[in-house]
């Protein structure tokens, strides 16, 4: 079997992910991906990390969103583990990307994180970044036009004590989940530079939150 560069396996795994995300719904598209690839190389600049093992585990971390999947968290490590295995990397890399794919989506509710490195901790940092400023605001309205949820309604206020299940049957509006999840990532942040980014992401949101309310309400 021919044995690659790092650079030529991560060349391989963004064809191998593009391929397989072709059909993928907005917030989890190629360009997710390539936005948290590139967070995570940028945290990865200030961290003592392998950056191989960050590059694929950024790159590879939602070949397959298990709420497509009957809810079935294996299926994308299981499509990762195929991948990679074809392509003669060392056991100890091959391992740790499947646990970071494994562990990434822990939502910081009821399940218990299992396994925690530097590196699972960059892409995680970098998956939370997508999900907050800007680019944040966008997908949350995206997801939530794909449900067919509300935009706002001022009756419906948020609620911080769901469970995962009760929450994703609530069809709450999306401005609530601002509240529920997008404004609570910033103290989630496992890294200075994620930390300082989150930071500035946030604050955009409470900015756009007023901005928002004040249009609603007819001011200004
Ligand atoms: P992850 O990227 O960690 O897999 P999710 O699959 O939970 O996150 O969400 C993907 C995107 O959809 C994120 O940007 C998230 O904020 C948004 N999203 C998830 N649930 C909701 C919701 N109830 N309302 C609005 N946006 C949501
Ligand atoms: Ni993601």
């Amino acid at each position: 079997m021919a044995v690659f560069s790092s650079e030529e396996i991560i060349a391989r795994t963004i064809d191998f992910v593009k391929n397989e995300l072709q059909d993928a719904e907005g917030g989890h598209d190629w360009f997710h991906i390539e936005r948290v690839y590139k967070n995570a190389l940028l945290i990865s600049e200030t961290e003592e990390v392998d950056k191989t093992v960050v590059s694929l585990g950024a790159l590879l971390h939602d070949i397959a969103d298990s709420k497509f999947h009957n809810g079935d968290e294996t299926v994308g490590p299981k499509k990762a583990m195929d991948f990679l295995s074809s392509e003669n990397i060392s056991a100890e890399i091959l391992e740790h990307v499947i646990k970071i794919i494994e562990n990434i989506s822990f939502k910081g509710g009821n399940k218990i994180q299992k396994f925690h490195s530097k590196e699972l901790a960059v892409v995680q940092d970098a998956d939370r970044l997508d999900a907050i400023g800007a680019i944040g605001i966008a997908r949350a309205f995206n997801y939530g036009g794909f449900k067919n949820r509300k935009m706002y309604d001022p009756e419906i206020e948020p609620n911080l004590n769901m469970t995962p299940s009760e929450y994703k049957a609530s069809g709450a509006p999306t401005i609530n989940h601002f509240y529920e999840k997008l404004l609570l990532l910033k103290d989630r942040m496992n890294t200075e530079t994620g930390r300082k980014i989150a930071e500035e992401r946030h604050l955009f949101m409470e900015k756009y939150l007023q901005q928002f309310y004040d249009e609603w309400n007819g001011v200004k």
